[in-house]
């Protein structure tokens, strides 16, 4: 696609297959477009990777945090688990909601916990809020391990953030699901690979070996779940665009 942008007409013009489009730039239209351009953008520099969270590094876009605040809030879930810990700034913010809300309990999953992680995290302020487990997160006694420490009428909230190949996400989800409370999410992250083709850093099979695909095929074999983006709870905006890397990725337990 070619886009050029006229600050003095205060136009956007799309090109592409031979197709114009010339948008007033100060549109929701616009917002779109340029939002579309400027997340891959920002992935290629790695802006994700620019942020921490009560002094750890979390590799989030700020919106998707904001996001899934509106999501754990509403869903009051007693425990999130997550995989894919890294250095332990998401499992930071979890537990910190969880303080919060004076309710629930953060387990986080890593294939690999770096002693200087694993300390930064059990000497933080929140730690009594974590449970770190290390192990492939599709391994049976990970899952297993992770099941035991449950309750029965607990309610549970998963959200998957480790290794984001289409297979690795379907095992996931085949896991996880189970565990995953009526009326509560399976966040599949990252599913932003799909629109990243013919970015320089991206996989040229990222079209269809990403997490978003994972999730629109587990949703369609599995009735109890269905794909349900959280809804703008307060928009006073003119834009509905989600600014986001997790497209099409929070499945919802209907059933
Ligand atoms: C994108 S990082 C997680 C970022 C973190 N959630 C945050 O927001 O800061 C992905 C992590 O997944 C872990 N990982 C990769 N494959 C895994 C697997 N099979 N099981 C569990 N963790 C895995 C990596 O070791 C890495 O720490």
């Amino acid at each position: 696609m070619k886009l050029v942008l006229d600050t003095n007409k205060g136009e956007l013009t799309a090109t592409q297959d031979g197709r114009e489009l010339t948008i007033p730039l100060y549109s929701p239209e616009a917002f779109d477009l340029l939002s579309r351009q400027w997340v891959k953008l920002g992935w290629q520099l790695r802006y994700s990777y620019s942020f921490t969270w009560l002094g750890r590094p979390i590799i989030q876009m700020p919106e998707d945090l904001v996001r899934i605040q509106e999501v754990i809030y509403r869903t009051q879930p007693d425990v999130i688990v997550e995989t894919g810990v890294a250095h332990g700034g998401s499992l930071i913010y979890y537990a910190g909601l969880c303080k919060i809300m004076e309710r629930g309990r953060v387990i986080g999953v890593d294939i690999q916990i770096r002693p200087q992680n694993r300390a930064a995290i059990e000497g933080h302020a929140l730690a009594s809020y974590i449970t770190l487990l290390e192990g492939s997160s599709t391994a049976p006694e990970t899952v297993a391990r992770i099941g035991e420490t449950i309750r029965p009428g607990e309610k549970v909230l998963v959200i998957l953030d480790s290794c984001h190949t289409k297979d690795h996400v379907a095992a996931e989800l085949a896991a996880y699901a189970p565990l995953v409370s009526v009326g509560s999410y399976v966040v599949a992250t990252d599913g932003i690979m799909a629109d990243l083709v013919g970015v320089p850093r991206a996989g040229d099979d990222w079209g269809w070996n990403n997490p978003q695909q994972a999730a629109i095929e587990f949703a369609s074999s599995n009735s109890n779940f269905e794909l349900a983006d959280p809804p703008l709870i307060f928009n006073e905006s003119l834009v509905a665009t989600r600014v986001t890397h997790w497209p099409s990725a929070y499945l919802k337990r209907v059933a």
